[in-house]
């Protein structure tokens, strides 16, 4: 856990008018400086920045925050990487950072090399640039595809001449290992005592440069002139160009997507630049390869809705498939993830060509809802005017449905495929009892409502974990940043918290062994390791879960919230013994020992609920 001291110190060494003037276009208005809102549309600046106070501030829409504040809602960093981001530019160690000198030898080597890898795409960028203005057939083609002068530059597109060696005009270091680590240069293999042959990988090609998020080029996608195969060559995976994390013109998208409101992903790089160009500018592209779930956690670093467009062909049912079950962790009652199919012929460049931005939008607005792809996906070979296959839709509804978070949606969609497969609601929970649905379900209420009211006063009612949250999540994420309190925990607990249903037991018993084994470590420390285990699904499932909840403030009495929420979880744990005993008393005489146990049971729910609920009662 980062020191409230630390953020405090931090946030003098950094300059906000420097940090914010990487992203905003900012001059001079007296002590202070001004540009256009990147938190919402505008025409006129309304937005200051305070170097003095080294704050910014919007008049027009009232954002207002500091350095780390501006990174992570208008760059989309977590609070965790924006403080180390700000940290490696200060200069400054994080402290209690868990990584040993000889670790952080290696991450500053990476992080060098990974400035070594933007700075050449960067200038291979500006040369594709230059080529594009002097290539006349280039241009041509660019301008039959519709596209203004205007679009291109803002998305940077350039042209690689039909040339092997073209990119030795623009490093004077040709053989550069680097060029071939970046992937912009292609090493045959060497034969004999004749030295590997270089040449460059994108030839003859448009070149649409890939930004992360904070703007760095960090790829290319190339596509031939009119015809060829391949049709878009893209750059290798590279240290910073991972293909499941990156959407291409999200750089760009990023303030349109918080002003519209949502966020609308699409399959092609020449559909991204297209909506732009005519109107919707919110729009973003993944990498010729299918969504993943850390895409989708991306989107909803920006906003609360995502909508998916497909093209209308077989490929893009199936892209809308994969989309389902990378959207599914994330959804829920507060965020909207919609499927939009367009009509067979059309992708959205060729749509909105057509019908214009007042056609897209009539589409985006008939957009289908989650529950309805989810159905549809379900539904999938099975006819349910049949037993038969009503028996298979259920059975696969089942998974899907186990990857929605526990919450309101996924009990609308329970009770959902109860009506459709003709089964009694209660009946359906019963069988699907084995899945984390079920369970989950009975682990979440009854302390969760308490805890809740416990945690905000403790808090002060700031930032918690959003309400999609469970119990469990809460308790999985709040261990991760204090988890020298896992060691305070007695063995009952430990042992209760270890038998919680799926994918949360799994977690506590590898969060219990991880703590034996390195002692408490930050939270990410923790987030880093277990994204990095691959036992099995579960992490993955859950890391997904966690990123959705938000950064606490670093103020907050986590340590209240903690004990509030363990308070919780054993006023269940009791709740559900008690309950056995009860039925199992309606239907046998219980013996002494069982007897006395209920007795112990009902003061200690008495006694939990009194400590979970205190000010209930007044
Ligand atoms: P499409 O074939 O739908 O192309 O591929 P497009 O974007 O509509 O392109 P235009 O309109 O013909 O110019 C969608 C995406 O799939 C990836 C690219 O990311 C492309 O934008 N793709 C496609 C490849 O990576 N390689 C290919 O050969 C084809
Ligand atoms: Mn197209």
């Amino acid at each position: 856990m980062i020191p409230a001291s630390f953020v405090q110190d931090l946030l003098q060494r950094v300059d906000v008018a420097e940090i914010v003037g990487r992203h905003v276009a900012l001059r001079k208005a007296g002590i202070n400086l001004k540009g256009l809102c990147p938190f919402h549309g505008e025409k006129s600046p309304s937005f200051i920045v305070s170097p003095s106070r080294q704050t910014y501030h919007c008049y027009g829409c009232g954002a207002h925050g500091d350095a780390i504040r501006f990174l992570s809602e208008h760059v989309g960093l977590s609070f965790v990487e924006a403080v180390t981001d700000l940290a490696q530019q200060a200069g400054l160690k994080v402290p209690d950072d868990p990584r040993t000198p000889a670790d952080r030898e290696r991450e500053a080597g990476a992080a060098q090399r990974q400035r070594g890898l933007h700075e050449v795409m960067a200038r291979a960028s500006d040369h594709y640039r230059a080529q594009l203005k002097s290539h006349r057939p280039a241009i041509d083609y660019l301008k039959r595809r519709g596209l203004s002068g205007e679009v291109a530059a803002q998305f940077g597109l350039g042209y690689a001449p039909d040339s092997w060696r073209g990119l030795a005009s623009a490093f004077a270091e040709y053989d550069d290992p680097v060029l071939v680590e970046a992937g912009l240069v292609i090493a045959g293999e060497a034969e004999g005592d004749t030295p590997a042959k270089r040449y460059d990988r994108f030839r003859g090609r448009i070149m649409f440069p890939i930004r992360s998020v904070r703007g760095e080029i960090i790829g290319f996608g190339g596509r031939v002139l009119d015809s060829g195969e391949p049709k878009y060559l893209n750059s290798p995976e590279t240290p910073v160009f991972i293909k499941g994390r990156e959407l291409y013109g999200l750089y760009e998208a990023r303030s349109a997507i918080r002003n519209l409101g949502y966020a609308l992903v699409v399959e092609g790089y020449m559909d991204v630049v297209a909506l732009a160009q005519l109107g919707l500018p919110n729009a973003v592209a993944t990498l010729g390869t299918a969504c993943t779930a850390e895409h989708v956690q991306k989107l909803f670093r920006f906003t609360e809705s995502v909508v998916f467009s497909f093209d209308g062909d077989d490929a893009g049912r199936r892209a809308a498939r994969r989309a389902l079950e990378a959207a599914l962790p994330f959804a829920g009652e507060l965020r909207t993830v919609r499927f939009l199919f367009l009509p067979t012929e059309h992708d959205p460049d060729s749509f909105i060509r057509e019908h214009g931005p007042e056609g897209f939008q009539a589409q985006v607005k008939q957009a289908w809802p989650l529950s309805r792809m989810l159905v549809h996906a379900a539904q999938e070979n099975a006819d349910i005017d049949t037993p038969e296959g009503r028996a298979r839709l259920l059975a696969q509804a089942k998974p899907l449905v186990a990857l929605l978070p526990p919450g309101l949606l996924r009990e609308q969609m329970s009770a959902e495929f109860a009506r459709i497969g003709g089964l009694p609601a209660d009946d359906l929970r019963a069988m699907w009892a084995d899945a984390p649905v079920a369970q989950a379900r009975s682990a979440a209420p009854g302390g969760e409502r308490g805890s809740r009211r416990a945690a905000s006063r403790s808090t002060g009612g700031r930032s918690l974990p959003r309400p999609t949250a469970t119990l469990l999540d809460r308790a999985a994420w709040l261990i991760l940043q204090r988890s020298d309190l896992w060691e305070q925990l007695t063995a009952d607990d430990h042992e209760q918290i270890a038998a919680q249903p799926e994918p949360y037991g799994s977690f506590f018993t590898w969060l219990d062994r991880g703590v034996h084994e390195h002692g408490p470590l930050t939270q990410a420390a923790w987030l880093e390791r277990l994204q990095a285990d691959t036992a099995g699904d579960a992490p993955l499932v859950l890391v997904a879960r966690l990123g959705q909840l938000h950064e606490l403030d670093p103020q907050v009495d986590l340590r209240a919230e903690w004990d509030a929420v363990m308070r919780a979880l054993r006023l269940q744990a009791v709740k559900d013994e008690l309950n056995l005993l009860i039925e199992s008393g309606e239907s046998a005489e219980l013996s002494d020992a069982a007897l006395a146990r209920r007795r112990e049971l009902v003061d200690l729910q008495r006694e939990l609920k009194m400590a979970v609920i205190p000010s209930a009662a007044s």
